[in-house]
């Protein structure tokens, strides 16, 4: 069964600013975590922290996709993923920083995670890793910004592969 929250809070093109969504990732994420797309704020989590502009207090500034792909350390227990989704919003709110393609970065996220661990994503889908990539839905919040702004949706999703291919490191 999946676990539903609906929290009432403001919109702000950095999310995490947003107390109650840093509460609600903060107690989410589990073990160390990737924060792929980290932005200003640190979370009080053991996160490696990851975020293409220069700016960003971050261990890494590297494109996303490319972090993932040149990973060696050791596998995560939670990666989180707050993109710019929409082009427009990348040249007007983030620089001009633009997602890699989210279906490749979607795909090159198992290599870098522990089987038992999350994906939590922030975003406008239900669905992000899907249950073809051996993950199962866990929980959704609906962030609700009130009058005419659209919801945040924020899913955990757990990675519960049937076998195990890659060695783990
Ligand atoms: C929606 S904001 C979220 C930031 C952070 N999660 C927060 O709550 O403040 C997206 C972030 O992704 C960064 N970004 C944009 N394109 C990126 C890419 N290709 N790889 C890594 N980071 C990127 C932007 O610089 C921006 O800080």
């Amino acid at each position: 069964m999946i676990h539903f929250e609906h929290i009432r809070c403001p919109l702000h093109r950095y999310t995490f600013t947003v107390g109650p969504i840093r509460r609600w990732v903060e107690k989410e994420c589990e073990g160390k975590v990737l924060n792929l797309f980290c932005g200003p704020t640190r979370l009080a989590l053991n996160e490696i922290r990851n975020d293409l502009n220069p700016d960003m207090p971050a261990d890494h500034h590297l494109d996303a996709l490319e972090f993932l792909r040149t990973w060696n350390g050791e596998r995560f227990n939670t990666i989180l993923l707050d993109p710019p989704y929409a082009y427009r919003k990348s040249m007007t709110m983030y620089q001009g920083m633009i997602c890699s393609p989210f279906r490749q970065l979607k795909d090159a996220i198992p290599a870098c995670l522990y089987p038992g661990g999350l994906v939590i994503t922030f975003g406008y889908h239900s669905v992000v890793m899907g249950r073809n990539r051996q993950f199962e839905p866990e929980k959704i919040a609906l962030f609700s910004h009130g009058g005419a702004i659209h919801d945040t949706i924020a899913t955990v999703e757990r990675y519960v592969p049937t076998q195990l291919s890659l060695p783990l490191t």
